[in-house]
């Protein structure tokens, strides 16, 4: 018999981007309704590198939180090479942060500040290996001369490894993982490591960015992949490994920016995330498996106490009507469209 409901402690989001201003405004209610927590990404323009910052930032999110919502906004630091390691300590001593961002400099959307030389930041990552605060880590190389299907690839071998080679008790996730290549770094290498999975790359291939034509909606970075690595997230996503956690990645962009000669990466998939998890989860018989994913790995990871609240997800014989976009505070936003029907719909809070 289908199983036709499905009840799993509220979700945490192991990375998400809400950006700021109107569209933090927009985005903000769609992630309260059905993620507990999620750890917020601080690459705005300037970005977020003091505690100054995080303090600032934090205020705007809970300010655009809707009257009465369970969220709760776990704040990053961005890591440039001007970081001061007493500064990120004394952040993570006050519970201020859960973590610090290294994006390599113009991997990414707002990377520009990022770091160009690892060196640089040694001593940071050294701190933070003995207070055990974790590196979220933006795995890609951003040599142009890269096939930038490779990016991620190139990365582990020639920067993850040997940084973890010299500095082991660095605590790192491997944000938004996309390869096999990555998959079977976390899972043969020891030490303290985890890796975010993403909706968009457990959904699709890179055939869905060229489907009758460009698809600006599908791109996101690190790109999509080949087929085979898709089906190495999959596995991994159902494998019960606790090392592997959902990080929905949700990175809103305006219409305009996306629709466009040089459009930006990312995919707005926080309205539509848990719905389309739990089809994939469906898809490959582990059901089961999703409360671990979606509500359990992430928090033990972060030491994060397990949600008391719970979500229920219901399945329909209809596909759900899934929302195609978003209009509020003066922003549209395309919503992910995972291409396949969806039948699972987390139910409203009542
Ligand atoms: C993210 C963004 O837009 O901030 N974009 C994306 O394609 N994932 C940045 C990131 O996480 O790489
Ligand atoms: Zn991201």
């Amino acid at each position: 018999m289908t199983q036709t409901d499905l009840v799993i402690p509220r979700p945490d989001d192991m990375h998400l981007h809400l950006r700021d201003g109107d569209m933090l405004r927009a985005v903000t209610p769609a992630s309260a309704r059905d993620f507990g927590r999620a750890i917020i990404m601080p690459n705005l323009v300037p970005p977020v590198v003091t505690r100054g910052d995080v303090h600032a930032y934090r205020a705007r999110i809970l300010a655009a939180l809707p009257d009465g919502a369970d969220f709760q906004p776990l704040m990053t630091m961005y890591l440039t090479e001007q970081a001061d390691a007493d500064e990120i300590a004394a952040a993570h001593a006050a519970g201020e942060i859960v973590a610090v961002k290294l994006y390599p400099a113009g991997a990414t959307t707002n990377s520009d500040s990022g770091v160009r030389n690892l060196d640089r930041v040694m001593p940071v990552l050294e701190r933070m290996a003995e207070i055990g605060l974790p590196l979220c880590v933006h795995g890609e190389v951003t040599d142009a001369e890269i096939d930038i299907f490779d990016r991620e690839a190139v990365f582990i071998e020639h920067v993850l490894a040997p940084l973890r080679r010299r500095l082991p008790e660095l605590r790192v996730v491997m944000e938004h993982v996309t390869t096999a290549d990555g998959i079977d770094y976390v899972r043969g290498s020891g030490g303290d490591i985890a890796a975010t999975l993403t909706v968009q790359h457990l959904a699709l291939n890179r055939n869905a960015l060229f489907v009758g034509g460009i698809r600006p909606h599908n791109y996101c970075l690190p790109v999509l992949k080949r087929e085979r690595h898709r089906l190495a997230l999959r596995a991994a996503a159902t494998s019960g490994d606790r090392r592997f956690f959902l990080g929905t990645d949700s990175a809103p962009h305006p219409r305009h920016a996306k629709e466009a000669a040089c459009g930006c990466a990312g995919c707005f998939t926080a309205p539509v995330a848990l719905g389309i998890l739990a089809q994939i989860f469906e898809q490959e018989e582990a059901l089961d498996d999703l409360p671990d994913f979606a509500s359990g790995f992430g928090a033990a990871f972060y030491g994060l106490p397990p949600a008391t609240a719970r979500l229920r997800l219901r399945r329909s014989d209809r596909p759900v009507d899934l929302p195609a976009r978003l209009s509020a505070a003066g922003v549209d936003v395309e919503i992910f469209d995972p291409g396949f029907d969806v039948h699972w719909w987390p139910e409203p809070a009542a």
